[in-house]
């Protein structure tokens, strides 16, 4: 059965490709869609910031699912997909970094600077942007290719780098713990199906 699937997801490769962007693009229509039509009321600024988050963090937990899921179900198939799927996390944490620079902001640095002294939970969104752009920057193949056990060492940071997400989540919140605290279970357990590979991305920094 799942040698079948594995063939029907190389024959369909950019099928599923075309349908994977239609899909990932939802989030952003909804966003604009909801911003025309007021749906998020007269001052949108502060649900744009925390949709685009979300969206953000959805997507990387998605992509977190597809090495436990391929190796559950034997699809390697799944796996031609992970890079699409990663750079929308890195598409969404950028409009989310655009939004809260240029329409809650307005492009005042003073003011960011400002604002990073008061909310030190911004320097964790900025440190987790800067990795998942030099993992977005890294996922070409020749990259891939050229940096060989170094690629794997930068890609493995995507584990610590969604708990830093979450600190981030968490810290930004005025009240309320839930939403983060069922996020960061959901992430402990992929992260424990991934034992194996996260060990070993750990001893690769002692050899
Ligand atoms: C330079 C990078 C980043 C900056 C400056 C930044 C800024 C912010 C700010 C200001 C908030 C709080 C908004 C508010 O409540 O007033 C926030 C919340 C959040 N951010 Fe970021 N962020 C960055 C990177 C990231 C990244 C990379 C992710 C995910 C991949 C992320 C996910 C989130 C989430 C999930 C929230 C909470 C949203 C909610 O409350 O619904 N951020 N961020």
């Amino acid at each position: 059965m799942s040698k079948v699937i594995n063939q029907k997801l190389a024959a369909y490769r950019w099928q599923i490709k075309t349908l994977l962007h239609l899909v990932l693009l939802c989030p952003l229509l909804y966003c604009i869609l909801a911003v025309s039509n007021a749906w998020w009321g007269g001052d949108p600024v502060q649900a744009i910031i925390h949709y685009l988050a979300n969206s953000a963090l959805n997507i990387l937990l998605v992509t977190l699912c597809l090495a436990p899921l391929s190796r559950k179900f034997k699809l390697p198939g799944l796996l031609a997909f992970r890079r699409l799927i990663g750079l929308y996390v890195f598409v969404y944490a950028l409009l989310h970094l655009a939004a809260y620079l240029v329409i809650d902001l307005g492009l005042d640095w003073q003011l960011f600077w400002q604002e990073n002294l008061q909310r030190p939970y911004i320097w964790l969104g900025m440190v987790a942007f800067l990795v998942l752009l030099a993992m977005s920057i890294t996922s070409v193949k020749v990259l891939q290719q050229k940096l060989g056990r170094r690629w794997l060492q930068l890609h493995g940071f995507i584990y610590p780098i969604t708990l830093l997400v979450l600190v981030h989540f968490w810290w930004s919140l005025k009240s309320g713990w839930l939403e983060p605290v069922l996020y960061l279970a959901l992430v402990i357990g992929l992260i424990s199906l991934r034992k194996l590979q996260v060990q070993r991305w750990l001893g690769s920094f002692s050899k």
